[in-house]
C-alpha cells in the first residue's frame, strides 16, 4: 500500500494482512496492553484513503481490522510520557533530522524513530535539568524486497530499540547472524 513502486514479486497487501493476523494474535499475547504511534508506515491505509476522498468514518479502526479489542491497544499521534524522577518525554514517529535541534526548541525531551539510519542519544542541559534526545532505531530488513526502493542509498537502517528503565535511557542495538536474523542478546 505504499507510495512507493511495489515489486511485482512482492505478496499483494491483502496476503500480507492474511499473513500477518496470525502473528498479530501472539504479539497482542506478548503486549496486551499497548500504546502505538501513527506515523507515515502505520497510517498508510488511511492516507490512502484520504487521498482518494474517501471519509475516515467508512474505515475500520486498525484494532477492528487486526482482531484486537478496541480498549487493548491505544493509538495515539504523539505521546507524553511522565518519567519516575518526574521528567516528561515527548514521543512521536518524527520531530526532524536533527533530534537534538528539535528537542532543544521544544524545551523538552524527545524520542522519535522514521530516520532508519539513525540512532542516536544526545543529551543537553537547562536551567530546568537534563534532557536527551533520541533518535531510536528500526526494525527494517534490509534484504527485504519492501525495503527495496532503498537499495541505492549508501546508508543502511540500523536496528535497534530504546528503553527507559528508572528513568534512564538506552538504546540496544539488535545483533544479528550472517542471515540478518537477531541471535538473541539484548
Ligand atoms: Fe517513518
Amino acid at each position: 500500500m505504499s507510495f512507493h513502486d511495489s515489486d511485482p514479486d512482492l505478496d499483494s497487501s491483502g496476503r500480507e494482512l492474511v499473513l500477518a493476523l496470525g502473528y498479530i494474535d501472539t504479539l497482542h499475547e506478548i503486549f496486551p496492553k499497548m500504546d502505538l504511534l501513527n506515523s507515515n508506515h502505520g497510517s498508510m491505509a488511511y492516507r490512502k484513503a484520504k487521498h482518494h476522498g474517501v471519509p475516515r468514518h467508512l474505515l475500520k479502526s486498525y484494532n477492528d481490522a487486526l482482531g484486537v479489542p478496541e480498549q487493548d491497544w491505544k493509538w495515539h499521534d504523539q505521546i507524553v510520557v511522565r518519567l519516575p524522577n518526574g521528567h516528561d518525554v515527548l514521543i512521536g514517529h518524527f520531530f526532524g533530522s536533527d533530534v537534538l535541534k528539535a528537542s532543544i526548541a521544544m524545551g523538552m525531551s524527545l524520542i522519535q524513530g522514521h530516520a532508519h539510519s539513525s540512532f542516536e542519544l544526545r543529551y543537553w542541559q537547562s536551567m530546568s535539568g537534563l534532557h536527551f534526545a533520541i533518535t531510536s532505531g528500526c526494525l527494517i530488513d534490509d534484504k527485504s524486497l519492501a525495503y527495496a526502493y532503498n537499495k541505492m542509498q549508501i546508508k543502511r537502517p540500523i536496528m535497534g530499540a530504546t528503553f527507559i528503565e528508572n528513568s534512564q535511557p538506552y538504546l540496544i542495538p539488535m545483533l544479528v547472524d550472517q542471515d540478518n536474523r537477531w541471535i538473541g542478546t539484548k
